[in-house]
């Protein structure tokens, strides 16, 4: 029995397996549109197609025409294997194979050319859109610089403490609604990735060479972010919010920030963290808190050894609304399950190296979390004072 006579044989390939593909691909099709459709609703903060700066609205420009210049690509192909499979197919009780070709220079030339000539499409506005980056971030009003710690952000605004110091912050961008804003990114560990989806694309931050971003935020608001490179054990709890408002509030921010403490509460004769409870002696090798005389930890890229293990800055600490870097609420209950055993939430953290299970005890963590809770203005947080505005407006205008 020969090849052909068995091929015969076998059951007909059959329209029904046709059908059923047909159906397959369609029922994909929808639940894919489905979970697309589903992205783009603005609950969603780490999605990149709900662009809310300048920046993110350009990438989206590029992503809509990647996006449906594959849709014709897939579609035309698709109904071209159709095509050419009805065209084709056995007839009847046809039994001569069709006519065996090898190669063809036309067909080859086109696609060839046609490929390369949708690439060039998309290459040419990519490249423009890369280099209006570039200008953009050179043009920024607004400079933030940002750290990559392990694991952590540092977030230092130079110019804008008293004295044109720098004010130095943690893991909360605050930048102000529709200025230009360049962010210059480095790090003295390893190489990390800043992406705040909303805002704009990835950037690698990396050790010795500042990487710099532009963006102009668009509409006030709280936008989530972080680390998209591989860094370590916690990597995946390297999390930071920008939070994008109006310029008084900004302002209001940065006063609230330089005037916390008074300098004059400070007891450098004796040692003494003002107000601070006689537990937080263990803290101030690494965390400082501004307008008090806890002031001795390292701060930024500083090359000598503390200054990879030192800790965020902690004043205004209050007003913050996560600890550990986004991974959790900041209220007195996770502040007691952090400073219990901050190994336990993040695994890793240089603070576990010296905190563990029972260091600390039950007096001294209740005494820690309300200090650290109390660092706000007497007149409560911007927020708060803007909240409370919001309500009365809202009650106004009932
Ligand atoms: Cu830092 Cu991943």
């Amino acid at each position: 029995m020969g090849r052909r006579d068995q091929d015969d044989q076998s059951p007909a390939p059959g329209r029904r397996s046709f059908a059923y593909r047909i159906v397959t691909l369609l029922a994909m099709t929808v639940v894919v549109g489905l979970v697309l459709a589903a992205c783009g609703a603005d609950s969603k903060p780490y999605s990149h197609i709900t662009p809310r700066s300048s920046t993110t609205r350009d990438i989206q420009s590029l992503y809509k025409l990647v996006f449906w210049l594959a849709l014709i690509v897939f579609v035309g192909v698709q109904m071209f294997i159709v095509y050419t499979a009805l065209r084709f197919r056995q007839r009847g009780n046809e039994v001569d194979r069709p006519a065996q070709i090898h190669g063809n220079k036309r067909l080859e030339i086109a696609w060839t050319l046609i490929p390369a000539a949708v690439l060039l499409v998309i290459l040419i506005p990519t490249i423009q859109t890369m280099y209006e980056f570039s200008a953009d971030a050179q043009e920024g009003e607004y400079v933030v610089d940002v750290y990559g710690k392990q694991w952590w952000w540092e977030v230092q605004y130079p110019g804008l403490a008293p004295n044109n110091g720098t004010l130095i912050t943690a893991n909360e961008v605050r930048v102000p609604a529709g200025r230009k804003v360049k962010l210059q990114l480095s790090s003295n560990n390893v190489i990390h990735s800043f992406w705040a989806p909303q805002l704009f694309g990835k950037m690698d931050v990396i050790p010795g060479h500042i990487n710099e971003i532009g963006f102009t935020p668009e509409k006030p608001g709280v936008y989530y972010g972080e680390c998209t490179e591989f860094c370590g054990v916690a990597h995946a709890l390297m999390r930071f919010t920008i939070i994008v408002e109006p310029q008084e509030e900004f302002d209001a921010w940065v006063a609230a920030y330089n005037n916390e403490r008074p300098a004059t509460d400070a007891k450098p004769e004796t040692g003494d963290v003002a107000d601070a409870p006689a537990a937080f002696g263990a803290c101030l090798a690494c965390h400082a808190v501004n307008n008090t005389n806890a002031v001795v930890a390292q701060a930024g890229m500083a090359s000598n050894p503390y200054s990879q293990g030192a800790g965020p800055n902690l004043t205004l600490f209050g007003c913050r609304d996560f600890i550990g870097a986004g991974v959790l609420a900041n209220n007195k209950e996770n502040l007691r399950t952090w400073l219990r055993n901050p190994g336990g939430v993040k695994e890793g953290n240089y603070m576990a190296l010296l905190i563990k299970e029972g260091t600390l005890n039950d007096a001294q963590i209740e005494e820690l979390s309300d200090y650290l809770l109390s660092l706000k203005p007497a007149a409560g947080c911007p927020e708060d004072a803007r909240e409370q505005q919001d309500a009365q407006d809202k009650q106004g205008e009932g």
